[in-house]
Order: C-alpha cells, then sequence, then structure tokens
C-alpha cells in the first residue's frame, strides 16, 4: 500500500488521474493538494470525496513549509507533481504566474521532499513524479523526426520555459542530492474535466453557444492528441517501473493539424444533434449545430505569437522499457469526448462565469 501526493488533483489531468488511480489501485491512499485557481475546480472529484482512501487538503505548492508537513503527516511515498498554470496564450499576457507556479513551485516542492525523504531517517522508499509536457523540445517542421528523450529543449513561450526550467531542477535534485525522480514529458491531452479555454472544449463550448470557433494563424499548426486516461496509465507505468532519474516521452501516435481536429468536433457535434433532437430543446443556442453545419462558425483570427508549428512524440523508450501504448483510439476517445461534454453542462457552465468570460473576451477581441 503507498501513499500519493496528488499536486494539482483539481486540474484537468490531475482529476483523471486521481479517479484511474483510485480505480485501478484500490490498496493505495490519495492526498490531493491543490490551491484551487481558476483552473482548479472540486466538481471534478466530487465522485469521488467522500471515497475512504481519498483526501483534499487546499494550499499553495510555494509553501515549502506546509508541503513538508503534509509529506511527514500522511507519510507519502510518491509524489505526483501536476500542479501548474497550464495555459500557453495565458502565459503570454501574463508569464509572472507561470514563473511563480512552474519554478518556484517546483523547487518547493524539491526542497521539501529532500528535507523529508533525505535529510532525515531513511524510512520510506520515495519517488518524486514530476508531469512535464513535449512543449520543452520545441517546435518541429513538417518533416522533421518527431522529439526523442534527447531532443534538446528549446523552449519557445514563457510556459514551456518555465515547465523546461522545473524539469532542469527535477533532473539535478536527483544528480546533486539523489532524490529519485522522474520526468514524463506528454503530448496533447483531451477528455472530460478539460478547462473550455483549451482547443477541444472551447469548440465544444462555442458550437454549443453559436459563437465564433478561432482557428489561429492558417489553422494547419500540428498537436498529437492523447486521451487523457492514456497519459494517467502512462504516468503509473513510470512511477511503477520507470528507471529513477530518466525521463519518459509519453504520446499518442496521433498528429492532427487544427483545423482538421476543430472539423471533426464539428461533424460529431452536428451528429449528435441528429441523433439526439432533445439536444435542440437542451441547447437552443446551438442554432449551427441544429442546422447540422457547425463548421460555418470556423473563424480565423490572428495567430499565437510564437506558435510552435507542430509538435510530434516518439514514444519508442516508454514502449520498450515500460511497455507502454495508449489504449484508447483517436475514434473513440474523441466522441467520448464530446457526449461527455453534452451530458455534463453543469459542470462546464459552472466554471464558464464572469471571470472566464472577460479572459475570453480579452483573448479573442478584435
Ligand atoms: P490545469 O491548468 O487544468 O490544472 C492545474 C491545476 O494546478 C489546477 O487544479 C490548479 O488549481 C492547480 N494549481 C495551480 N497553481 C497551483 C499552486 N501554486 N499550488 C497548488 N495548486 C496549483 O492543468 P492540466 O492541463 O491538468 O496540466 C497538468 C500538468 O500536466 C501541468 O504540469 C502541465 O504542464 C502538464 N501537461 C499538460 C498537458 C495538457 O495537454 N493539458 C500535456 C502535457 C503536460
Ligand atoms: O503539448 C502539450 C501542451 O498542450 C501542454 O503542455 C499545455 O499545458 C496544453 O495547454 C497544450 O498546449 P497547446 O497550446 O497545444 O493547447 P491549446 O488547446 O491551447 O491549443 C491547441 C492548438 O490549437 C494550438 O496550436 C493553438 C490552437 N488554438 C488554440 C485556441 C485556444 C487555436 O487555433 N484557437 C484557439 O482558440
Amino acid at each position: 500500500m503507498k501513499t500519493l501526493l496528488v499536486t494539482g488533483g483539481a486540474g484537468f489531468i490531475g482529476a483523471n488521474f486521481v479517479h484511474y488511480w483510485l480505480a485501478t489501485h484500490p490498496q493505495d491512499k490519495v492526498v490531493v493538494l491543490d490551491a484551487l485557481t481558476y483552473a482548479g475546480n472540486m466538481a471534478s472529484l466530487s465522485s469521488v470525496v467522500n471515497h475512504p482512501h481519498f483526501t483534499f487538503v487546499k494550499g499553495d505548492i510555494c509553501d515549502s513549509a506546509l508541503v513538508e508537513k503534509y509529506l511527514r503527516d500522511y507519510s507519502v511515498h510518491t509524489l505526483v507533481h501536476f500542479a501548474a498554470e497550464s495555459h500557453v496564450d495565458r502565459s503570454i499576457t501574463g508569464p509572472d504566474a507561470f514563473i511563480e507556479t512552474n519554478i518556484l513551485g517546483t523547487y518547493s516542492l524539491l526542497k521539501a521532499a529532500k528535507k523529508v525523504w533525505l535529510d532525515g531517517p531513511k524510512t520510506l522508499e520515495h519517488r518524486f513524479h514530476h508531469v512535464s509536457t513535449d512543449e520543452v523540445y520545441g517546435t518541429l517542421s513538417a518533416t522533421d523526426p518527431a522529439f526523442t528523450e534527447d531532443t534538446a529543449y528549446a523552449p519557445n513561450s514563457p510556459y514551456s520555459a518555465s515547465k523546461a526550467s522545473s524539469d532542469h531542477l527535477v533532473r539535478a535534485y536527483h544528480h546533486t542530492y539523489g532524490l529519485n525522480v522522474t520526468t514524463s514529458n506528454c503530448s496533447n491531452n483531451y477528455g472530460p474535466y478539460h478547462f473550455p479555454e483549451k482547443l477541444i472544449p472551447l469548440v465544444i463550448t462555442h458550437i454549443l453557444h453559436n459563437k465564433p470557433l478561432p482557428i489561429y494563424g492558417d489553422g494547419q499548426q500540428i498537436r498529437d492528441w492523447l486521451y487523457v486516461t492514456d497519459h494517467a496509465y502512462g504516468i503509473d507505468l513510470v512511477i511503477n517501473k520507470g528507471r529513477v532519474g530518466e525521463n519518459y516521452n509519453i504520446g499518442g501516435n496521433n498528429e492532427w493539424a487544427n483545423i482538421d481536429i476543430v472539423k471533426t468536433v464539428c461533424a460529431l457535434m452536428d451528429a449528435q444533434f441528429n441523433q439526439h433532437p432533445t439536444l435542440k430543446t437542451q441547447f437552443p443556442e446551438a442554432s449551427a449545430a441544429h442546422k447540422n453545419d457547425s463548421a460555418s462558425l470556423i473563424t480565423y483570427v490572428k495567430d499565437r505569437p510564437g506558435h510552435d508549428r507542430r509538435y510530434a512524440i516518439d514514444a519508442t523508450k516508454t514502449f520498450n522499457e515500460l511497455g507502454y501504448q495508449p489504449k484508447e483510439s483517436f475514434e473513440t476517445g474523441i466522441a467520448k469526448t464530446v457526449e461527455w461534454y453534452l451530458q455534463n453542462e453543469d459542470w462546464w457552465r459552472a466554471v464558464m462565469d464572469g471571470s472566464y468570460q472577460n479572459y475570453i473576451d480579452e483573448q479573442y477581441k478584435g
């Protein structure tokens, strides 16, 4: 039996990871530490709040003394670090929070982990697993080979630079102090509980409001999409079978141009409105979907500054060493995701509050 401290467990991937872990490791205990920023949402954890092996604590990862206390109080073996500022567009307009949480917050966790696991009596086997991104590797041309773990870091946005910085700190705490660390670098996730500022849920919720679907630049930027539970499964393998001190790429081998992803989501939404006439009453504003024409909402807008052209993950090492392969196909994963948003209107309406609308107005003005 293990006890995990999951930072950022009320966010998109963290919450999916908690659901995955409690279902697949029923003997383990999970403690979530989350500051509940705009991206954190207790509703994403509502089905586990009364689970006997689940505990939630509200707190900031930058508070090293607090983290140290929780590591001791709960006798934590494994720290899984998701907490971050995660949206590239927000890092362009306001990088401060990214430096604070992603760099200083990770440093604060490393300090606490060192104190508890290395500086005192060594009573517990420990692991510090750091959740990172493919964006640290920079950008690819259409013909470049996919990123491997040996690709040199070349981050291009304040977000990816802050994540790269945190990856280096994690590495240094292993090499210098002997902390048992692993890092995973994953591609774009999609699935339930995805905050609606990100491309796929933004498109779904905009169709339901008959609002424009904003495509940055020419829409030909490529991302490698992975169903979020397959990310959780990959992290599980890295924690349990990965070699300490190593990085592991996790990806879906599933590259799509943005415009094609958006058209796919439009077609799925139209099909849902065709198959389920009650949706027209449930979502009276979604008039393009009523007419089987959600794609008519596609609107090209000015490009994201410094927009990375293509990401692609080569996960050969993770496959060879850990046997990792995604379980969900893109066809089933994206269909499940669309259905989840249609069935969980309360969840997304609650997060699209006044501050969210202000963000959208500011981000897409003009
Ligand atoms: P998210 O923005 O949905 O969630 C972040 C969570 O961290 C929120 O619950 C928030 O409240 C919490 N948080 C933020 N600052 C905090 C602080 N100072 N102290 C404690 N909690 C804090 O993010 P996500 O999309 O779930 O991403 C999770 C992690 O995975 C991030 O580290 C991100 O870089 C990485 N990642 C994301 C993707 C993706 O496609 N979303 C892909 C690869 C890697
Ligand atoms: O690659 C992993 C990364 O994926 C994670 O590290 C990040 O935390 C996560 O947010 C995600 O970053 P992206 O920038 O790729 O995701 P986003 O959903 O913001 O955008 C996906 C693509 O769609 C990207 O090329 C930008 C484009 N886009 C996005 C929005 C929000 C649009 O064209 N229009 C939009 O309105």
